[in-house]
């Protein structure tokens, strides 16, 4: 299982990588004058970030469809994701936020191309997916009903009571470095700037598979694990790793007084609590017949090095 799971997730996300950098080229004729910004959005695309929220998607997909076969419009559909996700990135490196100048393993998108190229790349990324959802059901490759279904999913997991949310309240520790920062206060926060878009994935390929609302609400406790466990993870992969290994600055958060689950459980305590996540994530999949390979990512997902 170890093998052909390792070999499912690279392929998938190779998978992912093609088609993404297929979308922003959508209808756009080849002499714009505009088409800078498309080079900075797909130079962000590009970059070899790990396409976690589109694998998610796609075996989410397959274990609620029963297909093993994968449509173009369940790939089309969990790009739309990983923009959002690029979109995020990019505005998070931005100076004004944790002002990081490497990026899977590269300058970052405003260092490359400058910060008013890299502020309307990242609000290109945020718009287009909401063109490529209502693309998909106008050319009929899935329902109207699904369309929707997936704009208002992934608007609410991303925007204000979400993501942005949760970028929000990180932002706001910087600003009162002398406030303590409660563990729940930290759990909140990460689970808005990092849970929310890791649900959106899971909950997309339940829509897309047209999965009960049982199903549905199982892959959303999944995900709301593996969502909390991934930004535990990363707070300690900030201390432990190597930009190299990295591919992004590590020391940031400290750099920046940011609180992180490693300050306030210890290294040894955020990995046993990313470890219990990932186990109650594996535990709710392993109901279903096939859920094998989801309940090893999730494991996999709290051990992973980069
Ligand atoms: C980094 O996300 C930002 C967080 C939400 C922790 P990833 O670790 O998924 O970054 P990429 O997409 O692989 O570069
Ligand atoms: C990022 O959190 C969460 C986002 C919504 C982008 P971090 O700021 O910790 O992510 P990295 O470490 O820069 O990838
Ligand atoms: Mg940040
Ligand atoms: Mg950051
Ligand atoms: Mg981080």
């Amino acid at each position: 299982m170890r093998d052909e799971f390792k070999r499912t997730v690279a392929s998938e996300a190779a998978r992912t990588a093609e088609f993404l950098l297929k979308l922003p080229e959508l209808d756009i004729p080849e002499n714009a004058e505009w088409k800078r910004v498309l080079e900075a959005e797909c130079y962000a695309l590009s970059g070899g970030g790990k396409h976690t929220r589109s694998v998610l998607a796609v075996e989410i997909y397959k274990l609620f469809s029963g297909l093993g076969e994968v449509p173009d419009f369940v790939y089309e559909a969990a790009c739309a994701i990983e923009m959002t996700h690029t979109f995020s990135l990019i505005h998070d490196d931005m100076p004004e936020m944790d002002d990081d100048d490497l990026r899977r393993g590269r300058p970052s998108t405003h260092i490359a191309y400058g910060t008013a190229m890299g502020l309307l790349a990242g609000d290109g990324l945020a718009i287009l997916p909401y063109e490529v959802l209502s693309r998909l059901a106008l050319e009929g490759k899935i329902s109207f009903e699904t369309s929707v279904k997936l704009i208002k999913t992934l608007s609410e997991n991303a925007g204000n009571r979400g993501m942005i949310a949760g970028q929000v309240m990180d932002l706001w520790c910087e600003e009162k470095p002398n406030e303590a920062i409660s563990e729940d206060f930290l759990r909140k926060m990460s689970k808005l700037k990092t849970g929310r878009m890791i649900i959106a994935s899971c909950v997309f390929g339940a829509l897309l598979a047209g999965a009960s609302s049982e199903k549905i609400r199982s892959a959303e406790i999944y995900a709301e694990n593996i969502g909390l466990a991934f930004q535990i993870v990363d707070d300690i992969l900030d201390v432990t790793s190597t930009p190299e290994e990295l591919g992004k600055p590590i020391g940031s958060d400290n750099e920046r007084h940011k609180p992180t689950f490693a300050d306030i459980l210890g290294l040894d305590g955020a990995q046993n609590e990313a470890d219990r996540l990932s186990k109650a994530a594996y535990d709710e999949i392993m109901k279903y017949h096939g859920g094998e390979l989801l309940a090893e990512y999730a494991i996999a997902l709290s051990q992973r090095n980069k």
